[in-house]
């Protein structure tokens, strides 16, 4: 069963709309409906505000201010765990970012809510905020240094040295599902049904913030319409919603608008980055300096790590990558498909690209020059360092000898065609997990663990892997994941939640079958036929994985999973217009869990590459720290007309050091570099090297 390339478990009730997703959910009864007014200033506080029109309203049940909103736990500092911090809302006057939370409204309807929001009066007193992202200042207090030998006197020795400025902008997750929570207090348990990557980490931050035991919450969030980062940390909508049902006592619905997901999830940071790389005429790296300049809150300590790619990609024997902020008056940063990695790679690949053309050689050889088996950084062997593979691989599939060497040398009618390349790489992180696996004498297995199914296909690999463990089809397999009172695991993020979950339940099936054998041998056929022989009440068994600190398998080896991807754009000659004429991406990811979910996942990645090589951009006003284009008709992701046919492969793999499954994550890993491979094919096919992404015709012209 691991691998094989069955279509997802949950996909018939997804597609019959059966599938319950947490707006959807009946399980309340029926909503009281909220609605958030936004913060129509940058920076400054509320002077004023009138909501006596609102409670007249038809069919309002509550208006709250800071004025008299129910007192939570107080903002913690940016010291300890993002997930653990309390969200309090509408705790004073201040206003920190455009969007924020000023007036809460809950009504019989969503429509009665809306429209009495509309109805309230704000005076506000502006006070100027900083919205604008500069340049590198003398005085940078640099932070996350990882460093080796000297790179000033490896840049001053040359002989061939890059050295580029590159800046990537703001972006944001956007999944399909909007964020939602119903909140339903009921015999003193808060139960809620939100959208969720991690259940079990949100009740800390949320049991400080409204003042209750973590273990008097309950969150279930069955199905996710996707995350991308953006359903990890804490947020309003389940704030709010749980304090205006306490305060009610009937179940209130709470579910943002698009455009208010532009304000009130976090976003990917800015960055302005320093490349330096230095290496000798063969293309051997002397040296490699990566200084990103990252956008922040003061308030806020989420550090997108956009040097930190150059890490561990190559190897080099001067080596400088480091970290400034610079903080701004937006909403706080948040994880977003790839953080760090995506923007970073995009910049350190494009440089290597760089510097392939100046010492004129081909850009896949340089990166096996430089291709290393001890990581860098840690100074561990890398395990399952399959790069140099990936890179072979997709040149020959991709047909990479007919790039054309020259740029700006190829023209296909009105088009001028290019071929680009960039590697990938994504940390490895396991996490303590426990999954709990029952074998019922009636014929069923049952699976239990808090981890989510954000669209992956967590559901149906979890199934795979206990089907194969006990020897059971897979259709007697019940998966019950993504509530808080299941086993906890580190739920969906950080690319882990697969490996993590799926190694624990294999671990408790193991210990299923150790436990019949002792009492039926090895040789019997029908499992549950022991199972009902020898446990009639049903045997269960709880499977673990160890943090990463904890497993002497992460602390003798650095993890991550490797990719490459190829791209051949055509740029228009006269419009500057770039369209991706074909992609292929070779990733060497561990052991494929199912080749067919895996493979969406991995062409997912590789499309929102594509987008940050292309399209996406969070638009700030300099002057007000609003979000010009925080709707889809301007924040553009590609459509299915912008994405031609593309391949991912994934390669034969099996990482013992990861795991006895030999499995790893891919969440993260497609997106990698591939916006690079994007940027990487324009430059070929036109010879205009644009730093500032994303590549938009504009700059092409
Ligand atoms: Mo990922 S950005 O850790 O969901």
């Amino acid at each position: 069963m691991i691998g094989q390339g069955i279509s997802r478990t949950d996909g018939p009730i997804k597609v019959t709309g059966r599938a319950a997703y947490s707006a959807e959910r009946q399980d309340a009864g029926p909503t009281l409906h909220g609605y958030i007014l936004g913060a129509g200033i940058g920076k400054g506080r509320v002077a004023r505000i009138d909501i006596a029109a609102a409670e007249a309203a038809p069919g309002v049940r509550l208006v709250w201010t800071h004025e008299n909103a129910p007192e939570q736990g107080p903002a913690e500092g940016i010291e300890g765990d993002m997930m653990d911090r309390t969200r309090p809302e509408l705790a004073g006057d201040r206003i920190n970012y455009y969007g924020m939370p000023i007036a809460f409204v809950v009504a019989e309807s969503f429509e009665e809510a809306r429209a009495a929001a509309g109805l309230i009066t704000v005076e506000y007193e502006l006070e100027a905020g900083a919205f604008a992202l500069g340049g590198f200042g003398p005085d940078l207090n640099w932070r996350r240094p990882s460093r080796a030998g000297d790179i000033d006197q490896a840049m001053r020795e040359g002989p061939v040295t890059v050295e580029e400025t590159y800046s990537t902008p703001y972006h944001f997750s956007q999944p399909m599902e909007l964020h939602a929570c119903i909140a339903d207090w009921r015999d003193g348990h808060l139960h809620l049904y939100l959208t969720a990557q991690m259940v079990n980490q949100l009740t800390t931050g949320l049991g400080k913030t409204l003042r209750l035991d973590p273990s008097a919450i309950s969150i279930d969030s069955a199905y996710v319409g996707g995350g991308f980062g953006s359903k990890i940390v804490l947020h309003c909508e389940a704030v709010l919603a749980s304090l205006a049902t306490m305060a009610l006592g009937q179940p209130v619905k709470l579910m943002l608008t698009r455009r208010q997901i532009f304000t009130l999830v976090g976003h990917r940071p800015a960055s302005i980055s320093r490349v330096r790389l230095a290496a000798t005429p063969d293309g051997q790296l002397t040296a490699l300096g990566h200084d990103a300049l990252i956008q922040v809150r003061t308030d806020d300590a989420w550090d997108e790590g956009v040097s930190s790619v150059g890490k561990a990609l190559y190897a080099s024997p001067n080596r400088l990558t480091r970290q400034a902020h610079q903080a701004l008056d937006v909403q706080p940063g948040e994880p977003v498909r790839g953080p760090g990695e995506l923007p970073g790679l995009m910049v350190l690949e494009s440089t290597m690209d760089e510097l392939a053309e100046k010492l004129g050689i081909d850009p896949v050889e340089l990166r096996l020059r430089n291709d290393t088996q001890i990581d860098p950084d840690k100074r561990l062997p890398l395990s399952g360092r399959r790069l140099a593979d990936c890179l072979r691989e997709g040149a020959e599939q991709f047909g990479w000898r007919d790039r054309p060497t020259r740029p700006a040398s190829r023209r296909d009618g009105r088009w001028l065609v290019g071929y680009g390349v960039a590697s990938s790489m994504r940390g490895h992180y396991q996490t303590s997990a426990e999954v709990m696996v029952r074998i019922e004498p009636d014929g069923w297995v049952i699976v239990r663990s808090d981890m989510t199914d954000i669209g992956t296909g967590t559901y149906t690999i979890v199934a795979q892997v206990v089907a194969e463990a006990l020897g059971v089809p897979i259709s007697q397999i019940k998966v019950e994941l993504a509530h808080t009172k299941h086993p906890k695991g580190n739920g969906a993020g950080g690319s882990w939640g697969a490996a993590n979950t799926t190694v624990a339940a294999d671990r408790a099936a193991a210990a299923l079958r150790a436990r019949i054998a002792v009492v039926a041998g090895t040789g019997y056929n029908d499992i549950f036929a022991e199972v009902r022989r020898h446990f009639p009440d049903g045997i269960e068994e709880t499977g673990k994985t160890l943090d990463n600190k904890d497993d002497p398998n992460y602390r003798t080896h650095a993890q991550y999973t490797y990719g490459a991807s190829f791209a051949e754009v055509g740029v228009d000659i006269d419009t500057g217009e770039v369209r991706l004429r074909r992609m292929l991406g070779v990733f060497a990811a561990g052991r494929i869990l199912n080749a067919k979910t895996a493979r969406s996942q991995l062409i997912g990645g590789m499309i929102w590459g594509v987008s940050a090589a292309l399209q996406e951009a969070g638009a700030l006003d300099p002057r007000h720290g609003h979000w010009v284009n925080g709707d889809f008709a301007e924040y553009l992701i590609p459509t299915h007309a912008d994405i031609p046919a593309i391949d991912a492969i994934m390669l034969e793999d099996f990482d013992d050091k990861a795991n006895h499954l030999g499995v790893k994550g891919i969440g993260e890993l497609g997106a990698g570099g591939t916006g690079g491979s994007v940027a990487n094919a324009v430059y070929n096919a036109t010879g205009v090297r644009v730093r500032d992404f994303p590549i938009t015709l504009a700059k092409l012209l």
